[in-house]
């Protein structure tokens, strides 16, 4: 067959713009790939948008996070690059107020997928490597959201971060280490920033885009789990739906919904920038970490009114590692199909664990809200 040029200026109907794609980059084979994937079709369907949700407001982070990068300062003048942003730049502060939004909205995205994943079971083979590398992603972005939380450096940020980074210090053996490799120095300063900086803009996407794309491939390669309820039927009462264009377009829909919430968020509820970080000044009363981080803030804080001197932080800091283990060990713990004794152990240490983390943020808030008035 003659091949299809692009001939000049004539115009091109699009379906010759289709095959002119297709004889150079085989446009046809993706998509007759992308129309043999199935997805399937239940009453528990709608959980499985959530890991595309977390995945549209990593773009979102990406496109603002570039945009904020032509202006913002890192080091001495950080505070002011941001106030200039919020208060000189047309459009600077929807930008901030895009970005912190979506900082949020992806680690609420993700704690919902990851729960979801859990509780379809989506962690047993052969999908264990889904689940290890969701957790990678997990602990990455939770420390996207903790390095970027300093960088306009008011006075929020400052302390949250102060406050945050004294619990690893002290740990046995660790106060050196956070001073000399994490802070720079005895006190979160412009050095910090400059470390934090580097952290949240070169190292962590680093690590998380191949991480994603691997994460992204598994899926590709085994597709989504079913859950126990539906693994139980016949295969003949089971339903699927092609990936493209079926699943592909709710999908887009969905995130839709997610630019609106967020659009609305943003512009109606700016993200706002405190007075700049006076390192003299004692802590305001209340101070307290990210939303993400109440639950382990609120155990650290009860264990030690339990046990005395550091034995309380020690306590803490060893509950949550040991949980985040087992909770790493779970696709090796429930090996069992369907409904065995240990799928159902399962199923109830994840509601413990949301009872858990929710139960914890919600007292957190409620004795800060108790110190405050
Ligand atoms: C930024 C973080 C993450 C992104 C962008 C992401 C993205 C995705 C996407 C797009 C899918 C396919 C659609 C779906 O089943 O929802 C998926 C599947 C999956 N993810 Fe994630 N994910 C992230 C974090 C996590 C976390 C924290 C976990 C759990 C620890 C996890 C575990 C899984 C598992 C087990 C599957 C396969 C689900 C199935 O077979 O139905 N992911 N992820």
């Amino acid at each position: 067959m003659a091949k299809s040029s692009l001939p000049g200026f004539d115009i091109m109907t699009l379906g010759q713009i289709y095959d002119w794609l297709d004889e150079r980059l085989g446009v046809k084979e993706v998509v007759a790939f992308a129309k043999k994937k199935v997805v399937p079709e239940h009453a528990y369907s709608f959980w499985y948008y959530w890991g595309g949700m977390s995945l549209f407001f990593f773009l979102v982070q990406l496109v603002s996070g570039i945009l904020l990068l032509v202006y913002y300062r890192p080091g001495e003048g950080a505070y002011d690059s941001v106030r200039q942003l919020v208060y000189e730049i047309d459009f600077g502060w929807l930008i901030r107020s895009a970005h912190s939004w979506a900082a949020n909205l992806m680690i609420f995205a993700v704690f919902v997928h990851m729960f979801s994943a859990f509780f379809m079971k989506a962690y047993r083979a052969p999908r264990e490597f889904g689940w290890w590398t969701g957790l990678g992603l997990l602990g990455l972005v939770t420390v996207f959201g903790f390095s970027g939380y300093l960088l306009p450096m008011d006075e929020l940020a400052f302390f949250a971060t102060k406050v945050g980074l004294e619990i690893p210090k002290n740990m046995p053996g660790m106060r050196p280490i956070i001073e000399n490799i994490v802070q720079g120095g005895p006190d979160v300063s412009s050095v910090t920033i400059q470390r934090f900086f580097a952290l949240h803009v070169v190292v962590l996407p680093l690590l998380f885009l191949p991480l994603l794309t691997f994460h992204l491939w598994l899926v590709m390669k085994h597709g989504n789990a079913v859950p126990p309820s539906e693994e139980a039927k016949p295969a003949p009462q089971r339903r699927t739906v092609p990936f493209f264009p079926n699943f592909f377009i709710k999908d887009l829909a969905m995130w839709l919904i997610a630019l609106n919430v967020l659009a609305i968020l943003a512009s109606l509820y700016p993200w706002q920038l405190g007075v700049q970080a006076d390192p003299l000044m004692p802590a305001p009363e209340g101070i307290h970490p990210e939303w993400y981080f109440m639950n382990q803030f609120e155990l650290l804080k009860i264990l030690g009114r339990i046990l005395p001197g550091m034995a309380g932080e020690i306590g803490g800091v060893l509950v949550f590692t040991l949980g985040g283990v087992l909770w790493g060990l779970i696709p090796l713990f429930d090996t069992s199909s369907r409904f065995g004794s240990r799928a159902r152990i399962a199923t109830w240490f994840g509601f413990m664990v949301i009872a858990g983390l929710i139960g914890l943020t919600l007292l957190g808030y409620y004795e800060v809200a108790a110190t405050q008035s």
